[in-house]
């Protein structure tokens, strides 16, 4: 810990914090509190923003970006996951700055917001509250956000509930993943309200799924990975689709878009295959990105 204190008595941390995918996406019901309740298979990822916290004395909570139209105060996860902190423990509220590198993009359906109030979280556990028992923390991580207890858990679970039930899952069998983030981002509130009067006729086989993990049988998954949004998804995002279909065309065993989008991948066994695929996204879609299944993320 004293690694993380400097010569003025203040501390300061980076972290990784991780992108997660969306093997699947079901949804369940409307709730009466206006959310959904959902069935997910969640993955970590590679990809990863860094988040530096530093304290400092004029005890306000502060935040910037290597993106500079990212809001830099509630509005931004990480800094709303410091404020829930102080808020909920009742500790005294400490002077906060927090940097974060960004690499997962934004409105991406890749939790990178939520994985950036995850680590702070973490951060703050660690610092100031070192006894608080996980399920007091992701108890603390759903006012952020409802992605964030995974977040906080990171690796492969099954996430219920507004996502915040957790079970945690054998891992995805070894394989290589190639995203392609198209140039419009998706309102995950929209897309959600998208789905009013609507009634889906397809939803995943998520008992396969916890099978075929069991058995770390790939082809079986690749078969069953499946996101309801898909199917509402308006017309105006049709370029979805045409990235599946390259990334089909390049050999992937598997294409899903993740979370509510608009980030699409593809599931590859080969190594080569993958970083080809990649290479001709790339040309046409900056937002490319060639990464691997993480389990640990601490
Ligand atoms: O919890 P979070 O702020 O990430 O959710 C963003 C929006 O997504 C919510 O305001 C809600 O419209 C929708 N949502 C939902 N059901 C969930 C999670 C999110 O309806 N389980």
């Amino acid at each position: 810990m004293d690694g993380e204190t400097g010569n003025n008595g203040l501390k300061q941390i980076t972290l990784a914090a991780y992108a997660k995918l969306n093997l699947t996406l079901d949804i369940l019901r409307k709730r009466p509190d206006g959310y959904h309740d959902l069935r997910m298979v969640m993955q970590s990822i590679s990809l990863h923003d860094d988040v530096s916290v530093r304290e400092t004395e004029d005890g306000s909570i502060r935040c910037r970006s290597s993106l500079p139209y990212l809001s830099q105060g509630s509005g931004n996860l990480a800094v709303k996951a410091a404020e829930c902190f102080f808020q909920q423990t009742g500790l005294p509220r400490r002077g906060l700055e927090i940097t974060l590198d960004k690499r997962i993009p934004i409105g991406a359906g890749m939790a990178g917001g939520s994985s950036d109030g995850a680590a702070v979280l973490q951060v703050l556990r660690r610092w100031y509250a070192p006894r608080m028992p996980q399920e007091e923390l992701e108890r603390i991580g759903l006012l952020v956000g409802s992605d964030v207890p995974f977040c906080l858990r990171g690796g492969t679970a099954l996430a219920e509930g507004r996502g915040e039930r957790l079970t945690e899952l054998p891992p995805l069998p070894p394989c290589h993943l190639v995203l392609c983030k198209p140039t419009f981002s998706i309102s995950t509130a929209e897309l959600f309200g998208s789905l009013a009067g609507k009634k889906l006729r397809l939803h995943p086989d998520t008992a396969g799924v916890l099978e075929a993990l069991e058995r770390q049988d790939l082809k079986a998954l690749c078969r069953r990975f499946y996101n309801v949004f898909e199917e509402v998804l308006p017309n105006r995002y049709r370029e979805v689709q045409d990235i599946k279909r390259r990334l089909l065309d390049c050999g992937a065993q598997a294409t899903l878009m993740t979370g509510s989008g608009s980030t699409v991948y593809g599931v590859f066994e080969d190594a080569d295959e993958a970083q080809r695929c990649y290479e001709r996204l790339r040309a046409d879609y900056p937002l490319s990105y060639r990464e691997l299944p993480i389990q640990s993320i601490r």
